[in-house]
C-alpha cells in the first residue's frame, strides 16, 4: 500500500510539472483529487487493509493528499499569474503612440483678407453693417443718385428679378439703408456678396465688396484720405503710398479712385501692375449732398464720405494671383496654402 501512494505522488509530481496551462493543471487537480480520483480510490482500499495497520496507513494517505493539493496549488497559482501576465502584454495600449492626424481645413483667401479689412476699420471704431442680396431698385440705384434710365446705369450690368427687384450691384444700397434708419454719426463697414453679368479672368457673376460710410458734421476729403491711406499701410505694408485720381460716381462728389503702391515691386514696376508700379483699389468720394437729402439727412448740417472696394480683388493684389476664376475653383492645394 505505501508503495503503491509513493508511486502514485511520484506521477503526480510528474505530471504537476508538465502542465503548461492554467487547463492543465485544473485536469491534473481532477485526475488526482476528485471524486473519481486516483487518491480517492486508495483510500477506498482502505477497507483491505489490514485493521492494525489501518492508523498508519491512513495517515500517510492523508499526508499523500496534503502533498498532491499543495502542489497542484501551487503550480495553480503560478500558471494562473503567467496567464494574467500574457493577457496583459496581449492588450495592452501605447499611450506614447502618436494619434491620427485629421485634415484640417483652412479659411478661404478671399475670407482672410475681409477678416482683415473688417478688422483695420473696426479698430478704428466702424461698426459692421449688412443689408439683402436681393435688393429694391430704389436702394440699389435710385437714393443712390441713379435714377431710372440714367445712363449711369449702365456702369453696373445688372441682373434683374423684376421690375423693381434685383441682385444688388454692389454694397452701397446698405449706406442708403443705414441713413434712413440711424442718426449721425454713422460709421459702418458692409461686407457683402455683389452680381453683375460678367464672367472673365478678372470679372465673375458673384464677386464680394466692402463697403465704406463716415457721416457726420465737418466730414472732409481729408478725413477720406487720411483713413484710407492708414487702411492701405495696415493691409498692405507700411511704407504702402496712396493716390487719389479725379473720377466719377454719381453717389459721391467730389469721386476720386484710389490707388497704392504696388504691392509685389513696391513702385518699380512689374507684371502685376502692368509697369505703373501703381495699382487702382477702390472707389470713393465725398457723399453726394442728393443722397444724404433722399436718405433724410439734412446736407447742411452733415457732410460724410464713402468708399467701395472687391474683395477678390484686394486679395489678388495682396496675394499676387493672376487671374480671378482659381479663386472659385476650390482646388484644395491652392486653398491649403493659405494656412
Ligand atoms: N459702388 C461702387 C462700385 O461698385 C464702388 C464705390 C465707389 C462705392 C465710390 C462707394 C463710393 O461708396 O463712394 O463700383
Amino acid at each position: 500500500m505505501k508503495e503503491k501512494i509513493d508511486s502514485l505522488i511520484s506521477a503526480a509530481k510528474a505530471d504537476v510539472s508538465a502542465c503548461a496551462t492554467v487547463a492543465d493543471i485544473a485536469a491534473v487537480k481532477v485526475r488526482y483529487l476528485g471524486k473519481s480520483g486516483e487518491l480517492t480510490a486508495l483510500l477506498r482500499g482502505m477497507k483491505d487493509v489490514p485493521a492494525d495497520k489501518k492508523p498508519e496507513i491512513g495517515r500517510y494517505v492523508n499526508e499523500a493528499r496534503d502533498v498532491i493539493t499543495a502542489l497542484t496549488g501551487e503550480k495553480q497559482k503560478e500558471l494562473e499569474a503567467a496567464q494574467t501576465e500574457a493577457r496583459m502584454l496581449a492588450e495592452s495600449v501605447d499611450v506614447t503612440y502618436s494619434a491620427h492626424e485629421g485634415s484640417l481645413g483652412s479659411l478661404h483667401p478671399c475670407t482672410l483678407v475681409k477678416n482683415e479689412i473688417v478688422d483695420i476699420f473696426t479698430s478704428l471704431g466702424f461698426k459692421v453693417a449688412r443689408g439683402p442680396e436681393i435688393e429694391l431698385d430704389f436702394f440699389n440705384f435710385q437714393a443712390l443718385n441713379i435714377p431710372k434710365d440714367h445712363p449711369a446705369r449702365d456702369m453696373q450690368d445688372t441682373f434683374y428679378i423684376g421690375n423693381d427687384i434685383l441682385l444688388r450691384t454692389h454694397t452701397s444700397p446698405v449706406q442708403a439703408r443705414t441713413m434712413m434708419n440711424e442718426k449721425p454719426p454713422i460709421a459702418i463697414v458692409v461686407p457683402g456678396k455683389v452680381y453683375r453679368p460678367d464672367d472673365d479672368a478678372t470679372h465673375s457673376p458673384m464677386f464680394q465688396q466692402i463697403e465704406g460710410l463716415v457721416v457726420d458734421k465737418h466730414i472732409t476729403l481729408c478725413d477720406l484720405k487720411g483713413t484710407l491711406t492708414l487702411f492701405a499701410r495696415e493691409l498692405f505694408d507700411k511704407n504702402t503710398k496712396t493716390r487719389f485720381r479725379p473720377s466719377y460716381f454719381p453717389f459721391t462728389e467730389p469721386s476720386v479712385e484710389v490707388d497704392v503702391t504696388c504691392s509685389q515691386c513696391h513702385g518699380k514696376g512689374c507684371r502685376l501692375c502692368h509697369g505703373t508700379g501703381w495699382i487702382e483699389v477702390l472707389g470713393a468720394g465725398v457723399v453726394n449732398p442728393k443722397v444724404l437729402e433722399n436718405c433724410g439727412i439734412d446736407p447742411s448740417e452733415y457732410s460724410g464720405y464713402a468708399f467701395g472696394m472687391g474683395i477678390e480683388r484686394i486679395t489678388m493684389i495682396k496675394y499676387g494671383i493672376p487671374d480671378m476664376r482659381i479663386l472659385f475653383e476650390n482646388d484644395a492645394r491652392f486653398l491649403k496654402s493659405f494656412r
